[in-house]
């Protein structure tokens, strides 16, 4: 089966005053239908500009971008539009860009439908139905001030599948959640791509919700890092006494480390190149805002991609 995303050298750049800022340096990577793909990396590393790229709310400046057999380069105008309201779904860490604060829950839920023409009838039972499924039917009239920041989420999610979408885009969707809802908002994407077929791309700074997914990527200054799961026969393996053969990919990016920190996370085993200049910092700052030290890479061994039903 032909896979639902192909990023083919998406590349995009920004006007900013007399000068262009690449945000993303040539992107190659495919979904495939159902699966749940989580993308970390630091603030400014351009998954925001790769989102937008594929909720056709921007265009790339150069390479290839297919959506479920659209070429996105090629929707234009209502056509575009259609695209947005019908085909792919999306939640903002920003709750007041999710929901709109003077209509209800339910009534949030159904305007993506109104705006599809979807008859009065069917869009409150509809909306009903999706607000069941994120477990707050019982706060279908409630504004979103009168919700948790969790539930506010939750019924951003029954929003961005009003028009029962292929694609879930998701920016830092528990970005702005305690550990506790930010746990239920991923576990209940997980559910909902069970439930309703969904492909899903989560963005987030934390590697706890990342873990969820089938697989993560690492995006760092506009480029993907390497996905390990797709390297077939040069995939690491380990033998009976715990010696681990690297690929020779992840092997030249230790090289240049006198040691090598290993961190035992919920998600996996993390490898890190430690150098003489290294300040030991933790792994957390990695992640976080600032960008880390030129000199510091670092190499995921993750758990194998859980087995789709
Ligand atoms: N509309 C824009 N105009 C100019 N520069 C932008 C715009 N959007 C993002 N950028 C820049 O592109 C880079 C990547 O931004 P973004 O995609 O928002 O990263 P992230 O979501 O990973 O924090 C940053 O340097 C940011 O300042
Ligand atoms: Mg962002």
């Amino acid at each position: 089966m032909a896979p639902l995303i192909i990023c083919k050298q998406v590349v995009k750049a920004y006007k900013v005053d007399d000068h262009e800022l690449v945000a993303l340096r040539g992107i190659d990577f495919e979904m495939q239908k159902g699966e749940m793909v989580s993308i970390i990396g630091p603030s400014g590393a351009g998954k925001s500009s790769l989102l937008n790229l594929l909720g056709g709310l921007d265009t790339p400046t150069a390479g290839q971008l297919t959506v479920d057999g659209q070429n996105l380069l090629n929707l234009r105008g209502r056509k575009l539009a259609d695209y947005r309201l019908r085909q792919v779904g999306f939640v903002w860490q920003n709750v007041s860009r999710n929901l709109l604060p003077n209509r209800s829950a339910l009534r949030n839920v159904t305007l993506p439908m109104m705006m599809a023409g979807v008859s009065p009838f069917q869009r409150g039972k509809l909306a009903m139905e999706l607000l069941d499924a994120v477990g707050l039917s019982d706060k279908a009239h409630q504004r979103p001030a009168a919700l948790s920041g969790g539930q506010q989420q939750r019924v951003a999610i029954a929003v961005a599948l009003a028009n029962k979408p292929i694609l879930l885009l998701a920016d830092e969707p528990t970005g702005a959640l305690d550990r506790q809802s930010a746990a239920q908002v991923v576990e209940l994407l997980q559910t909902l791509r069970q439930r309703y077929g969904l492909t899903i791309l989560l963005v987030t700074h934390d590697l706890e919700v990342a873990a969820h997914a089938d697989r993560v990527l690492t995006l760092r200054d506009g480029a993907l890092g390497q996905d390990m799961s797709k390297y077939g026969d040069e995939s690491p393996r380990m033998d009976d006494a715990g010696s681990i053969k690297l690929p020779e990919t992840v092997r030249s990016r230790l090289a240049d480390a006198s040691h090598i920190a290993v961190e035992i996370r919920p998600e996996g085993v993390l490898l890190r190149p430690e150098t003489e200049a290294d300040d030991s910092a933790g792994m957390g700052d990695l992640l976080m805002d600032a960008p880390p030290p030129p000199k510091r890479r670092f190499a995921w061994l993750r758990r194998k991609p859980k087995v789709q039903s």
